[in-house]
């Protein structure tokens, strides 16, 4: 059965993680998958973590199943973050295992319930968004998103999309802090753009895996909030593998706002359907941390505190890459990179660029050019603005 199977190729972004641990270099430099490090390069466990987990081992809860959509009060934690209010009955939310399993129950729940519906993606997006989708059998299709001459979003063209987009379709737009260009729309165009998704009957699925990475969890929830209140139906995808550290404990929920308490039902039952044949039920631990820590006042404003250090440490280093790349006297102008937002610099690096980087200097960046700036320390900074000049 094996004998004739072709190989994979590796994963864009989580195989360059494998190639680099087995780079021998001891200058090597992983700027590819969005994972936060502090500026000693370490990936620390949040306090407010740590004090939760202990919190849970003490109260010695069971691990017996979870029902089938997950925690009930993870559920209402995780509609808490997203409104910032008590969310009303339209609302369900189901547990899932991280952002990307969120995704996929997403997936499933379209190509079960409405196998015509397209999937929409920004040109670019995350690399494993229309992998995904497909993966599930929902076919995908593109929308214009990024002006890469201006580095900013290209509105006008993105709304033209929209036109050739029939009712029905979904469309997967990012909360906040774009993966992979850092360009997201601003408060008015949320704006626009909600009420031309409701004018045409377009469905959107929100990707929201970076609140509070970009200028605060409220500031980052924005638009979100803005896009909810003009369209009648969504679904939004969460992840706390970044805002909370949590990546390897797989922490993540799809929530969908339906028209009404009636029909939320209706799609919750469904949902539980997807998931039930998919992984059956989702793991607790990393779901009872972001509840725990949510829940209780003071566990709530060490993690906040938490959540604005990494933001600060990230909008501070775009800066110091920006500057440290004119001392360098590169001819190109990466002012942009202060401009954008969340884990991630689109950074303009081409193909040969980025392979130059990985093989004579060993840094290794994402093929499209992203660059982990979450990943950069005062340390590394200066080689790899080195680097990036020789290469340019
Ligand atoms: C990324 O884009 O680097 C992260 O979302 C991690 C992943 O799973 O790709």
């Amino acid at each position: 059965m094996f004998e004739k199977l072709q190989a994979a190729p590796a994963d864009p972004i989580l195989g360059l993680t494998a190639a680099f641990e087995e780079d021998a270099n001891p200058d090597k430099l992983n700027l590819g998958v969005g994972v936060y490090c502090d500026g000693q390069g370490r990936t620390p466990v949040l306090a407010s973590v740590v004090e939760a987990e202990r919190r849970i081992l003490e109260r010695g809860e069971s691990k017996t199943y979870l029902p089938i959509d997950g925690s009930p009060e993870y559920g209402r934690a995780v509609r808490q973050l997203l409104s910032g209010a008590e969310a009303d009955g339209r609302t369900v939310t189901v547990q899932a295992p991280g952002g990307t399993g969120a995704l996929r129950v997403a997936g499933d729940f379209m190509h079960q319930l409405y196998p015509q519906a397209r999937l929409w993606l920004s040109a670019p997006t995350w690399a494993n968004h229309p992998k995904v989708f497909q993966a599930a059998g929902v076919e995908t299709a593109e929308y214009a998103y990024f002006d890469a001459a201006a580095n900013s979003l290209d509105f006008d063209a993105m709304l033209a999309s929209l036109e050739k987009i029939p009712a029905g379709d979904v469309i997967l737009l990012h909360g906040c802090c774009h993966n992979p260009t850092g360009v997201d729309p601003a408060p008015d165009q949320w704006q626009r753009l909600g009420q031309s998704l409701a004018d045409r009957g377009i469905i959107p699925l929100v990707d929201f895996a970076y609140q509070g990475l970009g200028d605060g969890l409220d500031e980052d929830a924005g638009g979100l909030r803005l896009l909810c209140r003009s369209v009648p139906e969504c679904l939004v995808a969460s992840s706390f593998s970044k805002n909370f550290g949590l990546y390897r404990e797989r922490v993540g929920a799809l929530t969908v706002q339906a028209t009404g308490a009636d029909a939320a039902a209706v799609v919750l039952s469904h949902l539980k359907v997807c998931i039930r044949t998919n992984f059956s039920n989702p793991p607790a631990h990393g779901a009872a941390i972001v509840t725990t820590v949510l829940q209780d006042p003071e566990l709530r404003r060490t993690w906040v505190g938490e959540v604005a250090a990494m933001r600060d440490r990230i909008n501070g280093m775009r800066h110091t890459f920006v500057a440290r790349l004119a001392e360098r006297g590169v001819a190109r102008d990466f002012s942009f990179i202060e401009r954008q937002r969340g884990m991630f610099s689109f950074s303009g690096l081409n193909a040969g660029q980025v392979a130059r980087l990985r093989k004579e200097y060993a840094i290794y960046i994402v093929g499209s050019g992203r660059i982990n700036v979450a990943g950069i320390t005062d340390r590394s900074i200066d080689r790899l603005c080195d680097a990036i000049a020789a290469v340019l």
